[in-house]
This record gives structure tokens, C-alpha cells and sequence, in this order.
């Protein structure tokens, strides 16, 4: 169980959150609700422990399972599956068996019983934490979560980011914590994997409080669903399911809308009573706190306002090009003696739209990556064609520098920009003043999901290549890239388990990995979106 107690975060100058008291118990089931940016990893980063509150208290009885939103660097040269069972401490009390077993055959009688006593403890610990079957256990969760036995048998560095989160949330689902602290656990997921997440986490015994932009996931799941509201630096709870939550966040926006509005006709009439009584030097001072008032009232509703804004996104108009930009042939790669495709061929002509679909480890990220110029093939070649320019938007956004800030980032991507054109960018994609600023390693996941595709606006692409471009976003700011794609006029080739990403590229092509097969697009192929 956790309890938090008047609870208060604060990043810099700003007021996150401003005292916000609940617990976390066993049954508890709540989805972690906010604009992008409103603070909830950092709430959930200081449930886990990560950070100190900077006022109030937390504590934690119990154990508790945290995964990130991003991949977090652990021991790099970790086999994967050992770090999974790490989470029982199975791995070192197979260490400590193998010692013991060592000491038991002694010629030292004394030394001989010692050690065989420590071993029958070693042994009842062993099967308390589930013993032999438990290494089953741990490959059935990491196979569910579309991590075969190749991607278990690699060390932690030769994973991807994604991989690595996976590994992260077999380990924390294998672990049998009393609390979970998830943040977007879907992130990297195929479908058939959040199924399984999602039927998992609906009989999960204990508590846990789970961030996703996902919402299937959040209504299978959730029985409470906390909103952080980042203009009020408050946390509304509702003790009510999602579909229940909706329409109760619904009636009190329209009473705060309702509110906001009685407000500013009392601030007007307070104005109006002011600008009479100014005239009368005996009121005069009266009339000044009247007006004072007034805009204090008024001012109090712009923050509201500065809620409602959502990041306007189109897509560059694409440079001139070819009839085909970007070509591929006999493109494969494999892991040592693991294949992971063989022989993709595909030729993208000027202003078409491929989606590329695939299982968990099919290799979606490794083929965009070559298609990008990022990642070598084992075999094949990419050929560009006449006047390609390229946008890539990478899942990780590892095209983003993390140690210099925002305008930095975005100056390097449009060299040619002037320096009030980049800050008018910027200031469309909601980085205002100080955000700029910012150096990216602090940004949110959303925020830093809005300034790679700040960059790909400014490049003038011809290509996008996309990878899983709505993750992260807030439901407003995911119409806004689906309205951008819908109407971007350069060719596109999407990575994305997305139906709605899917949906608004409207593909003609689609390519099958691992085996490279090229169809025409068709309603089948949507089906599989949703259930591949
Ligand atoms: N060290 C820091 N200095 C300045 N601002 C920071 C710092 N750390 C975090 N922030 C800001 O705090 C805000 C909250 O970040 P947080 O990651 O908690 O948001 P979030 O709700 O998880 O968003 P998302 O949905 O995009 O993941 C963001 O605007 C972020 O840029
Ligand atoms: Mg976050």
C-alpha cells in the first residue's frame, strides 16, 4: 500500500501539484489522467520513491514495482532473462544453492552439516519463491509480452529501448509486488501484448496505478481514475470506472464552465461599479480595490484558459522529388544465428502512404531505421532517389540531443530558419519562453514527442518515415498529428499499432515483416492492426 499525505510537487517555479492526499491499496485500479506535461510521471516517479515531494509525505508498506515511461540504463551486460528472475532474488539464491552444495562435500563433518542445514533452507527458499517452475513462469509473462527466447538470452545493452522496457515489466509483473506503479505501459506493445496486459491487469490482486494513453486499456481496467489538472495543480479523484469517469468529467467542466462564465459577468459589473464611483474623490480608494478585485477574478481565468490549448501541427509541404525517392531491395539482418528478415524489398514513389505491420520483434524499428540511413543491413541496399529528403520520427526520439535544450534542437534541425521563425514554431507546438529553454533531457514524454515532430514540420520532407508517432500524446494532441498525417502530401511509411494512426494515413500499400511481403491495402489488413 502506498499513502500519500498532502502531497506536493514543484518543478523549477512551477507548481505541479499543489496538496493532494489518497492511498493506493490492494483492489485499487486507477488510471493516472493529465495533459501531457501536467506531471504525472513525476507523481508516479515520487510514489515509487525516485524523488523526494517537495512538501507532504509519502510512505510505502510493501513492496512496489515501477516502470518508467523511459528505459532506464541498469547493469548493461545483464543476461535478460536473469534480470526478470531477479526480481524474486531467484538468481542469487541459485548462487548461494551452488556454494552451499560445494561446502556439503566436505570431509569435515562439522563443516558437512552446517552446510547441509543452510542448504534445506536455501532449498525452502528456493520453492517459497517458486523454485523450478518459476523460470517457466518468467518466460511465460516475457513471451506474452512478445519477448522470445533469443531476446532473453541477449544482455541488457543489445537490447532496443523498447526491448529493454519489456524485459522492465516481465520483471515488475513476475515479481508478484503488492503495488504497481506503471507509466504507459503499452508504449511498446504489440496488440496481442496488451491484450494480455490488459486481462492481467484486471485480475491483478494487489493496487496499482497505471498512466496510458490507451484508453481500451484504461476502460478494461480501471475502477478509479485520478485527473491531474495541471492549470489548478490539483488531483481530482473519481471513484468510478472510465466510462462513469467521462461523463462526470464532462458535467464538471460544463459547472466550470458555467463558473468561469458568472465570474467574469461579476468582474464586469464590479468594473462598471468601479468606473462610477472613480468620478467621487470620497469613493475614490474604493473604487480601486473594486477594479483590484475584479482583476484579480479575471486573471485567475486566463490560467484556465491556457488549458484549452492544443498544439496546431501540419506537416511540411514536401520539397520536389522523383517518381520514386526512396528504394530498397534484398534488405535482411540477423542476430547471430536469428534471423529477423530476410530479403524486403520496397520502392516508395512520390506521395505514397506504406504501412509496414508486424509482431513485437518482426523488425519495424530495425527496417525504418535502414530506410533512414541509421542502421547498416546485414545485405541489400537503400538507394535514394532523385531530391529525397527524409523525416524520420524515431520511437525513442533518440533523434533528439537530450544534453541541449529545445530551441538548440530545433535551431539544428532548420539550420536555414531565423532566430523569431524557430521560436514561432516552437511557440505553435506550446514551447513558450521559458520551455525553450529547457534542456530535453527534462521533458516529458509528450512534450518531447511534440518537438521531434516540431523538427519534421520545419524539414521540408518529402519521406516520413514514422515510427509509433502517437505514443505518448494526450487524446487532443494525437487529433492533431492524425490531422496532419490525413493531410500531409508527401509519402509516408508507418510503423504504428494504432487503428486510428492506421486509419487517418489511409495506406494503399502494406508490408508484412518478418517476411517483406508487399500487398495492396484492404479491411483485412485493418483487422490485423488491431489484432496482430
Ligand atoms: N528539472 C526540470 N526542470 C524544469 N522542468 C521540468 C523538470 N522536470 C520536469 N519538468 C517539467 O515538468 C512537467 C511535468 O513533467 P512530467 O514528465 O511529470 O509530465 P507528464 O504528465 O508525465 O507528461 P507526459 O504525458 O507527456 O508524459 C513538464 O512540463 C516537464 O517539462
Ligand atoms: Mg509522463
Amino acid at each position: 500500500m502506498i499513502t500519500a499525505h498532502a502531497v506536493e510537487l514543484r518543478v523549477g517555479a512551477r507548481v505541479l501539484l499543489e496538496e493532494a492526499t489518497f492511498r493506493i491499496a490492494a483492489g485499487d485500479r486507477i488510471g493516472l489522467v493529465g495533459r501531457n506535461g501536467a506531471g504525472k510521471t513525476t507523481l508516479t516517479k515520487t510514489l515509487a520513491g525516485q524523488t523526494l515531494p517537495s512538501g507532504g509525505q509519502i510512505t510505502r508498506s510493501g513492496d512496489v514495482g515501477y516502470l518508467p515511461q523511459d528505459p532506464r540504463t541498469g547493469d548493461l551486460d545483464m543476461i535478460a532473462m536473469d534480470r526478470v528472475l531477479s526480481a524474486r532474488g531467484l538468481d542469487d539464491i541459485v548462487r548461494a544453492m551452488r556454494t552451499t552444495e560445494a561446502a556439503m562435500a566436505s570431509t569435515d563433518d562439522a563443516v558437512q552439516e552446517t552446510a547441509m542445514e543452510k542448504y534445506s533452507k536455501l532449498e525452502a527458499r528456493f520453492t517459497a519463491a517458486g523454485g523450478y517452475g518459476a523460470e517457466s513462469e518468467a518466460s511465460r509473462i516475457a513471451s506474452n509480452l512478445g519477448l522470445d527466447e533469443r531476446v532473453l538470452g541477449q544482455t541488457i545493452g543489445t537490447l532496443s529501448g523498447g526491448q529493454r522496457r519489456r524485459v522492465e515489466l516481465a520483471r515488475i509483473l513476475f515479481s508478484g509486488v503488492e503495488t504497481l506503479l506503471l507509466d504507459e505501459p503499452t508504449n511498446h506493445l504489440d496488440a496481442d501484448s496488451i491484450l494480455w496486459l490488459r486481462d492481467y491487469l484486471r485480475s491483478y490482486p494487489g493496487g496499482f496505478v497505471v498512466i496510458s494513453h490507451d484508453t481500451e486499456l484504461l476502460r478494461a481496467t480501471v475502477n478509479k481514475v485520478f485527473h491531474l489538472d495541471a492549470n489548478r495543480g490539483e488531483l481530482d479523484q473519481y471513484n468510478l470506472g472510465w466510462d462513469a469517469y467521462l461523463l462526470q468529467r464532462e458535467t464538471d467542466e460544463k459547472r466550470r464552465k458555467r463558473e468561469r462564465a458568472n465570474t467574469e459577468k461579476k468582474a464586469s459589473v464590479l468594473l462598471a461599479q468601479a468606473d462610477k464611483m472613480r468620478a467621487k474623490a470620497t469613493k475614490a480608494v474604493a473604487a480601486q480595490n473594486m477594479a483590484r478585485r475584479a482583476e484579480r477574478m479575471l486573471s485567475s481565468l486566463e490560467e484556465v484558459r491556457a488549458s484549452d490549448k492544443v498544439a496546431r501541427l501540419r506537416f511540411p509541404t514536401p520539397a520536389p522529388c522523383g517518381r520514386t525517392p526512396l528504394t530498397a531491395s534484398g534488405l535482411s539482418k540477423s542476430y547471430g544465428s536469428q534471423e529477423v528478415f530476410t530479403d524486403v524489398g520496397l520502392a516508395i514513389d512520390r506521395g505514397s502512404r506504406v504501412v509496414i505491420v508486424g509482431l513485437n520483434g518482426a523488425g519495424k524499428t530495425t527496417l525504418l531505421r535502414m530506410l533512414a540511413g541509421l542502421d547498416t543491413p546485414d545485405t541489400g541496399e537503400v538507394r535514394p532517389g532523385h531530391g529525397l529528403k527524409l523525416g524520420y520520427y524515431a520511437q525513442e526520439h533518440e533523434t533528439l540531443d537530450t544534453s541541449r535544450t529545445v530551441v538548440e534542437n530545433l535551431r539544428s534541425a532548420a539550420p536555414d530558419l531565423t532566430d523569431t521563425q524557430v521560436r514561432s514554431v516552437l511557440g505553435s507546438f506550446l514551447f513558450s519562453g521559458d520551455d525553450a529553454e529547457k534542456p530535453v533531457r527534462v521533458l516529458s514524454g509528450g512534450e518531447k514527442t511534440r518537438l521531434a515532430l516540431a523538427a519534421l514540420v520545419v524539414s521540408s520532407a518529402n519521406v516520413l518515415l514514422l515510427d509509433e508517432p502517437t505514443n505518448n500524446l494526450d487524446p487532443a494532441s494525437r487529433e492533431e498529428i492524425l490531422g496532419a498525417l490525413r493531410s500531409y502530401e508527401g509519402a509516408v511509411v508507418l510503423v504504428s499499432h494504432d487503428e486510428g494512426a492506421v486509419e487517418a494515413l489511409d495506406p494503399e500499400r502494406v508490408v508484412l515483416l518478418p517476411d517483406g511481403v508487399e500487398d495492396l491495402w484492404g479491411p483485412d489488413y485493418a483487422d490485423l492492426i488491431s489484432l496482430a
